[in-house]
């Protein structure tokens, strides 16, 4: 392999196999092919793109990178993957939803990026959770309680990790085949059998409008169709934050009411929708609607709510230790109308101002900041009453009252309702 031919190959506009893929990526992990060769490389490919069958065999050399989870049972392996948003706490209240119904629930998750959220920066909310698990415990957990929710080890998919870390810095993350070959190896080292993406679209979202969401849906369902795994994707909006909460002990206690049969409708809807989908795909139910009357039936019983005690128990934490909040000011509203438009990324940067989020990797979180969304698109306001609840101490609260002032948008008159789930794509609705 000569990496200097392959790079041309890409940058003239060429197919790549998968054989120069693969040997290409196995240089760069063992070290043969130096950071500068994969830049251009990465490069390359950020301005021509990839087919799906160069998307999938990049895939798959970054998922067989490293180790794969192993499981000696027959059970259904699934999980939701979410490009990611604020107040997203979906993944808190799916993977004991899910495990209820008999499914095993591998689910490998990510802390916030940019300003969105993180599961793992949420869970680490509960006193004791651990987010560090080994394989082995990842493995005897999920067949001993049906779920569990985690960091990646450091042997799984090491290739993303090394290419991530380059394509931060050299301006060649936001390429759909290589966002889809490093989102996917992860999910595809869990063995699973099916798996449901949430692709977000919005002013929250890493995609800002719907087609492009689309594109990225696309890329990923064809990606895991093709690997073997029965994927599915739902399009939701992501133009204001998902439930009231946004931020890390506030998401957590409101995944646990949630649990307990009291989730505001917003986040109930899209939670239902993509556990449905994998009640489906995994053969459990034959329909959607008896698959979310399915789920349904497990918040009513409390099953639920004790899946994600036992599941936090397995992990270390403890669900009725006391999860400090910081006090809460009011952010009221400037003047009469209607909530118009809301910046939801600037919301989520000022969880990060307020120390909910992250400036640099090293940063500690403060688990005990967040917003609670008092109103929502469409809302009526009237001057003076309270918008958001901000939840730090005063001098914080005092500064961050403007970023929020500045991120509702309100007009005279009221807008129609976005629909949330706007789109789903799978194996027989891919567009090319
Ligand atoms: N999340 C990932 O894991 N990888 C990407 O490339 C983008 C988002």
């Amino acid at each position: 392999m000569t990496p200097g031919l392959i790079i041309a190959k890409k940058r003239d506009g060429g197919t790549l196999t998968a054989q120069e893929i693969q040997e290409f990526i196995s240089g760069y992990v063992d070290g043969s092919v130096p950071d500068y060769q994969t830049a251009a490389l990465l490069m390359a490919i950020y301005l021509r793109g990839m087919n799906t069958a160069e998307t999938a065999a990049l895939t798959e050399c970054m998922l067989r990178s490293g180790e794969v989870l192993q499981w000696s049972s027959s059970v259904p392996h699934v999980d939701k993957h979410s490009t990611g948003g604020i107040g997203d706490k979906t993944s808190l209240i799916l993977a004991p939803l899910l495990a209820c119904c008999g499914l095993q629930v591998p689910m490998i998750s990510g802390r916030g990026l940019g300003a969105t959220g993180g599961t793992l920066d949420k869970l680490e909310a509960i006193p004791g959770f651990r987010t560090d698990l080994s394989r082995e415990e990842i493995q005897a957990i999920t067949e001993r309680v049906g779920c569990v929710i985690t960091g990646a080890t450091a042997d799984l998919a090491p290739a993303d990790r090394k290419l991530y870390a380059l394509r931060d810095v050299t301006a060649t993350v936001a390429s759909i085949p290589l966002i889809t070959a490093s989102i996917m190896s992860k999910k595809l080292a869990e063995s699973l059998q099916s798996l449901v993406l949430d692709v977000k679209f919005g002013s929250g979202a890493f995609m800002k409008t719907l087609d492009d969401a689309r594109a990225l849906a696309c890329s990923m369902v064809a990606t895991g169709e093709r690997m073997g795994v029965r994927t599915t994707a739902l399009l939701t909006g992501m133009n204001q934050p998902l439930g009231r909460m946004a931020g890390n002990a506030v998401e957590v206690n409101e995944s646990v009411a949630a649990l307990c049969g009291d989730g505001p409708d917003d986040l109930m809807e899209v939670t239902l929708a993509l556990g449905a989908e994998l009640l489906v795909s995994a053969g459990v139910e034959q329909s959607l609607s008896a698959a979310k009357s399915k789920l349904g039936s497990h918040l009513a019983s409390g099953a639920g709510i004790e899946k994600f005690r036992e599941m936090v128990a397995a992990q270390g934490g403890n669900l009725d230790a006391d999860r400090p909040l910081a006090p809460a000011h009011e952010v009221p509203a400037l003047h009469d109308g209607f909530v118009s438009a809301i910046d939801t990324e600037s919301l989520g940067h000022a969880i990060i101002e307020l120390g909910g989020g992250r400036k640099k990797m090293s940063d500690r979180l403060d688990h005990s900041v967040g917003l609670e969304m008092l109103v929502r698109l469409g809302d009526r306001v009237e001057r003076g009453k309270a918008m958001v609840r901000i939840f730090t101490n005063a001098d914080i609260a005092r500064g961050v009252s403007g970023l929020i002032e500045q991120a509702i948008q309100i007009g005279d008159s009221p807008s129609a309702s976005p629909s949330l789930v706007a789109g789903r794509v799978t194996r027989e609705n891919i567009s090319a």
